[in-house]
């Protein structure tokens, strides 16, 4: 069944899902790009909403107002919107995908690989960065040499005080693998600045490799591979809050 929706000129409508601003729009549909449930549309007041498809060059305008994008962030790649050196995380994601207005939701550092969140919803990306509501962040650290596990889980979950003095929350440690170098899983429910190096380095460890392996309790697919991205479903941008495991 249909929905009843409000009614919106077409040019806003192309703006708000982020595809260009509301000039471009207009020039769009002056230009006869933009169709209607399959017919051309030359005027920009004409109104659409939820239950009308609307192309631009025969490509569908996505129904949705924001867009939330799981990347497998690889090595190299910067956490940001624009960089002069480096590719980017907004860079990499497929044409498909992009918006306007996409942004990481939280830095990951350059060398740091794993689930990289890119969206246009600024509202949810404070909602789950925000310290106050300690959404958990889960990461897998490959370090030079082994730390004093006992220790390293008190001091962790006492909250370890930084060269600098700052004192962070309550953290989660557990030791995977010792085989080769030793592998830690590590749980935070904030995201300072070089956050997990700084709590080893506090240990006397130096992180050789880092992967970001959980947002809350949504975790990163393991089929995609450094470099992919796909879309997050609703039901998983949910699970990010409602499934997280709270400590
Ligand atoms: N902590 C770090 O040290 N680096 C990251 O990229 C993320 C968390």
């Amino acid at each position: 069944m249909s929905k009843a929706n409000k009614k919106e000129r077409i040019d806003k409508i192309i703006s708000s899902r982020g595809i260009a601003s509301r000039s471009e729009a207009k020039l769009l549909v002056k230009k006869g790009q933009v169709a209607l449930n399959g017919a051309i549309v030359t005027d920009s007041s004409v109104k659409a909403d939820e239950n009308d498809l609307i192309t631009i060059d025969g490509k569908a305008v996505s129904q949705e107002r924001y867009v939330y994008i799981m990347l497998n962030k690889p090595v190299g790649v910067v956490s940001a919107t624009d960089d002069k050196r480096y590719k980017t995380v907004v860079d990499i994601i497929p044409d498909e995908f992009k918006r306007r207005n996409l942004f990481p939701a939280g830095r990951l550092d350059k060398d740091t690989t794993g689930f990289c969140l890119i969206t246009d919803d600024g509202d949810f990306a404070h909602n789950i960065l925000s310290p106050s509501k300690h959404i958990t962040k889960t990461y897998i650290a490959t370090l030079d040499s082994l730390i004093d596990y006992e220790e390293g889980r008190r001091c962790f979950e006492e909250g370890v005080v930084l060269k600098d003095g700052t004192v962070l929350l309550s953290a989660k440690l557990s030791l995977l693998d010792t085989s080769d170098k030793p592998v830690y899983k590590v749980i935070i429910k904030e995201g300072k600045y070089h956050q997990i190096k700084r709590m080893f380095a506090s240990l006397g460890a130096k992180v050789v490799a880092l992967e970001r392996v959980a947002m809350g309790g949504l975790a990163l697919d393991e089929a995609l591979n450094p470099g992919e991205s796909r879309l997050i479903t609703a039901d998983e941008l949910k699970s990010i809050v409602e499934n997280d495991e709270r400590f």
